[in-house]
């Protein structure tokens, strides 16, 4: 298959349309990281989303809407729900709610719950209101890949796997969105995102799922399959690193060799005494959050075989940063 990028002009958006109607996949920016959406209503079109990615059955897709209507006709959303739409929607939050039927097992992944998220970039919103159809869909990488933050990155994973890609800038967020089982009275935070901790203790009482922070045992059960496997990994073996950054600088001078780099903000890669590959500045946590991926895959692309990278914090969005990398690493941390 011949894949396209285009630029996202509305006549493009329109043929993206087209083409979900028609049951195919299409590659589209979201404000978190890009996304591969199809028809989340049409069972045939969601399996061409696992066949692309290459993604375990039993791994739920997120469904993406357009109007608020939608969260009433797909789900059945206890009153917290509404409350937590109105604060942060359209945005990178995403509420795991019961399912009604109309949304296809397949999508679920066999669960009575799905994932629903109204995404706030533009372009996203345009398609799905173009399509008439709410979206499937999953991070635009191959399984176990750093997420895509740019449609170069889309290409690099789905060349020759889907039909079109829309080319949308650069992702402001960077990181996925939140993922938050919704009860009658509080959340169970299963994936730290774009919408942090204290956004959405502001509105209810969080409960943060083990899976978070600490490594799922084999056979574990878990509360998001997402959190079973091993993500945004690049090639390259990555570890953390937690301790100051003068601690981190004696690290790296202790530990250099071949292949090794070390993953830090701008300023402090600028003082190190090994190949780098930057992300963000320093105490800026959203900058770093928009880089992270594009970081994670630089990795790769330098040649690096063992990459350090320095743990700077885990307020804000810097929650989301460490979640993220923790799967890159497997869970190896050093603590200087
Ligand atoms: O920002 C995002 O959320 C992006 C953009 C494209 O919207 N999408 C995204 O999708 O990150 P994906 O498939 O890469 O990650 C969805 C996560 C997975 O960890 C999955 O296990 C979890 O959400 N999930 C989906 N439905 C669920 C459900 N019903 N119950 C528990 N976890 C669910
Ligand atoms: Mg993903």
């Amino acid at each position: 298959m011949d894949t396209k990028l285009l630029p996202a002009s509305p006549e493009n958006i329109q043929l993206a349309a087209s083409l979900l109607r028609q049951g195919e996949v299409v590659g589209l920016p979201t404000e978190t990281v890009y996304g591969l959406a199809a028809n989340a209503l049409d069972p045939d079109a969601v399996a061409r989303i696992f066949a692309a990615k290459g993604r375990p059955q039993d791994n739920p897709l997120i469904v993406h809407i357009a109007r608020i209507e939608q969260l009433e006709q797909l789900t059945h959303p206890p009153k917290l729900a509404r409350k937590l739409a109105d604060a942060f929607w359209p945005g990178p939050m995403t509420m795991v709610l019961p399912r009604r039927s109309v949304i296809p097992g397949c999508v679920a992944a066999g669960l009575d719950t799905v994932g629903i998220r109204m995404p706030s970039h533009p372009v996203a919103k345009a398609v799905i209101e173009a399509a008439g159809c709410p979206l499937a869909a999953p991070s635009a990488n191959r399984s176990g890949s750093p997420s895509p933050t740019t449609a170069a990155h889309v290409l690099a994973d789905m060349d020759g796997r889907i039909p079109l890609i829309l080319d949308g800038g650069n992702c402001e967020v960077g990181v996925e969105s939140t993922v938050i089982l919704v009860l009658e009275d509080r959340v169970r935070l299963l994936r730290p995102g774009g919408i942090t901790l204290s956004q959405l203790e502001s509105i209810c009482p969080v409960e943060m799922d083990e899976g978070v922070l600490h490594q799922i045992e084999p056979g574990q059960k878990v509360a998001s399959p997402g959190m079973k496997y091993r993500h945004y990994a690049p090639s390259a073996k990555v570890v953390l690193v937690e301790g100051s950054a003068e601690e981190f600088a004696s690290f790296m001078e202790a530990h250099q060799g071949e292949g090794v780099f070390a993953m830090v903000s701008r300023e402090e890669a600028d003082v190190l005494p090994c190949p780098t590959v930057p992300f963000g500045h320093r105490g800026d946590p959203a900058s770093q959050a928009q880089e992270l991926f594009s970081a994670l895959r630089a990795c790769d692309e330098k040649g690096a075989q063992t990459v350090y990278v320095r743990i700077s914090g885990r307020k804000g969005i810097g929650l989301a940063i460490y979640n993220r990398l923790l799967r890159a690493a497997a869970f190896q941390v050093i603590r200087l």
